[in-house]
């Protein structure tokens, strides 16, 4: 039988375990699962033993401490609510990646996280629609993954296509999975597109994201609504392809790297934070978020590249430099407010925090 609705799968019918409702909480970790040769999942509980209730494509923000260092740090849940057990990320190395590469060597089962909390609006429950074309580079399959799973498992009647691009068949995340899912389920379509191929047994597609790649192999793609992820390299190229080809609708989320500035610009000052009376200095560099963390105060953050908004706050005295991607509303910064993860201050500065 299929359930044709979109409304979010409920857990009271599943289990019987209290629920975690948002905000901080310490995970454990249960279990580390390599999927490539530079990337693993990581699988965690709660350690109050309660499920997890978030909506499919959302993203978990983890507080890590590594040497010392409070690094606060946002990835897409790859695991989907319909197995509400536990939650999982899938990370993958990237150069210079501190907190990833930790990750990949260092975090195991047993060792304790923190997370501040479970949000996004890009996900499948807030933006369902009939034909998702879900369009991914790389770690951006994460949470193409957690929608796709939901799909199949409450068995929604979706006619769901799913183009992932990649750089060979050894970088290909969850291919085994995604090659089941589009064996199993009639309503699931999987192309697999790599760079090179240097694999003899590998069935899918040489090539780059383009116009005439997208339109041959999904040709009802005017019909289709789009769920694009990936880093912002594939997704300037992604952006380009949605621009020349029509399509119901775009949605989507960008994986990258934390935003930094150019040397030479000029920064740094004390930082006085009205709400908790404390100061601290900020170094040249340093975000505004840093300094806080720095200072024993917790903002809410989750992208940390000025997509998301969870980190604005009110600036009362003094002038920043800023560069926001798009997560403040407009005429917000007019009123004074900043995203404290890509702002720094020039001077001596007050905020609301
Ligand atoms: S954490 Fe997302 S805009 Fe700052």
């Amino acid at each position: 039988m299929l359930i044709a609705t979109d409304s979010l799968f409920s857990l009271s019918s599943a289990n019987t375990q209290p629920c975690y409702a948002g905000g901080p909480a310490t995970l454990i970790c249960k279990a580390v699962i390599s999927e490539t040769h530079d990337s693993k999942t990581f699988v965690f509980e709660d350690t109050q033993s309660r499920s997890f209730d978030f909506k499919p494509g959302q993203y978990v923000t983890f507080a890590f401490d590594i040497n010392g260092e409070r690094h606060v740090r946002a990835y897409s849940i790859s695991s989907t609510p319909t197995r509400p057990h536990n939650i999982q990320v899938t990370v993958k190395r990237v150069p210079d990646g501190l907190v990833s590469n930790w990750m990949n060597d260092s975090l195991a089962p047993g060792m304790t996280v923190e997370i501040a909390d479970i949000s996004g609006a890009f996900n499948w429950i807030d933006i369902p629609c009939d034909k998702p074309l879900f369009l991914s580079g790389g770690s951006g399959v994460t949470p193409v993954m957690s929608m796709l799973q939901y799909i199949t498992d409450v068995t929604l009647p979706k006619d769901a296509v799913f183009v992932h691009f990649a750089r060979s068949p050894k970088d290909v995340i969850f291919r085994d999975q995604l090659e089941f899912m589009a064996k199993r389920f009639s309503n699931v379509t999987v192309h697999l597109v790599v760079d090179s191929n240097d694999e003899e047994g590998f069935a899918g597609e040489t090539g780059q994201i383009s116009a005439e790649l997208l339109a041959r192999l999904v040709p009802d793609h005017a019909e289709r609504s789009i769920f694009m992820c990936g880093p912002e390299g594939f997704m300037k190229a992604a952006r380009t392809v949605a621009d020349a080809l029509p399509f119901a609708a775009l949605h989507q989320e960008s994986f990258g790297e934390k935003i930094t500035l150019d040397e030479a610009t000029e920064t740094g000052g004390e930082v006085f934070f009205s709400l908790s009376g404390k100061s601290g200095q900020c170094a040249k560099g340093e975000t505004l978020l840093e300094a806080a963390l720095n200072a024993g105060i917790w903002i809410d953050s989750a992208c940390q590249q000025g997509v998301c908004g969870n980190c604005k706050v009110m600036v009362t005295q003094g002038e920043v430099e800023m560069q926001d991607m798009g997560g403040l509303m407009p005429g917000e910064a007019e009123a004074g407010y900043v995203l404290t993860c890509c702002s720094w201050p020039k001077g001596p500065v007050a905020i609301d925090a």
